[in-house]
């Protein structure tokens, strides 16, 4: 579903601010598996997702998303294969419209059809069913606009937003780092459904490493641009947090060095 193959971005070549962010990364997924990242801060972790979503073209390299060759495509052009949900509850959904709204233009995103003919009968039933499996009583407040909702209730409903068409690649970037624990646990609940539901081949980077071990099938750490380990199965679910630190010493030299994934 997914070839990464020797990825490699350099931002600011030739100047002093010069950085190696991505230095020849190689990821192969199968379809429906679920990979969470791992590693310090500046790893590279979001940067190798924004290569994914084509934010900006990669140096070297080449991605192949379910055997089409996206390297040379815009970000624009490769959204259609894409969901994505970020940390901040503030970006990914508009705030001065509402829900309904939202999930229509989500639904609808890539299509001829906008908003101006309206939601059919069938797409609010369906919509209603959606919000209703959040669990957060959102399906009885469908015409309430988006910026008067919580931080995780906006992370969820971005969440339905990014899967409703289906995306070939699920890509979340801490998208439960701003929430409180029991918040971000349950946006993480609602996060393991939806993949399982819709197999959806997806990559989540997150800070606490206890999540990357509980969630998905696989788990790759990064460190200065590079995937310095990735390990899948029984290896993976055996995991306890000290072997990632110890793995990460043993694999890089030096200390972890992200203060969120140790107090986490
Ligand atoms: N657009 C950019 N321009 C310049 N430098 C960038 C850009 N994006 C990322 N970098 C740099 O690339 C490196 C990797 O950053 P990245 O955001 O991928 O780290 P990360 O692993 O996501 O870290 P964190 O856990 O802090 O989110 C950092 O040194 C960062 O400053
Ligand atoms: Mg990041």
């Amino acid at each position: 579903m997914i070839e990464v193959t020797n990825i490699k971005k350099t931002f600011n070549a030739g100047t002093i601010n010069e950085k190696h962010a991505l230095n020849g990364v190689d990821l192969k997924l199968e379809d429906g598996e679920f990979v969470t990242v791992i590693g310090g801060n500046g790893a590279g972790k979001s940067t190798f997702l924004n290569a994914m979503a084509g934010v900006w073209p990669v140096d070297e390299g080449r991605i192949v998303i379910d055997g089409i060759d996206v390297t040379g495509l815009c970000e624009y052009k490769r959204a259609k294969y894409l969901g994505r949900v970020f940390q901040d509850p503030m970006t990914g959904t508009a705030a001065d419209m509402e829900i309904i709204e939202n999930l229509a233009l989500a639904d609808r995103r890539g299509k001829h059809r906008g908003l101006g003919w309206g939601v059919t009968a069938g797409e609010r039933d369906r919509y209603h069913e959606l919000l209703k499996e959040l669990d957060l009583g959102l399906e009885d407040r469908m015409t309430a606009k988006v910026g008067l909702l919580s931080g995780g209730q906006r992370q969820a409903l971005t969440l339905l937003m990014a899967t409703l068409q289906k995306p070939k690649v699920l890509l979340l970037d801490e998208h439960t780092a701003a929430l409180d624990p029991k918040t971000a646990a349950k946006v993480l609940e609602t996060t393991d459904r939806i993949i399982a539901e819709n197999h959806l081949t997806t990559l989540m980077v997150t800070h606490n490493m206890r999540d990357a071990i509980q969630h998905g099938n696989r788990l790759i750490m990064m460190n200065e641009g590079r995937i310095i380990l990735n390990i899948a199965g029984d290896e993976k679910k055996n995991l306890t947090v000290e072997d990632l630190l110890h793995k990460f010493e043993e694999v890089s030299g030096e200390e972890f060095t992200s203060d969120k994934a140790i107090l986490s």
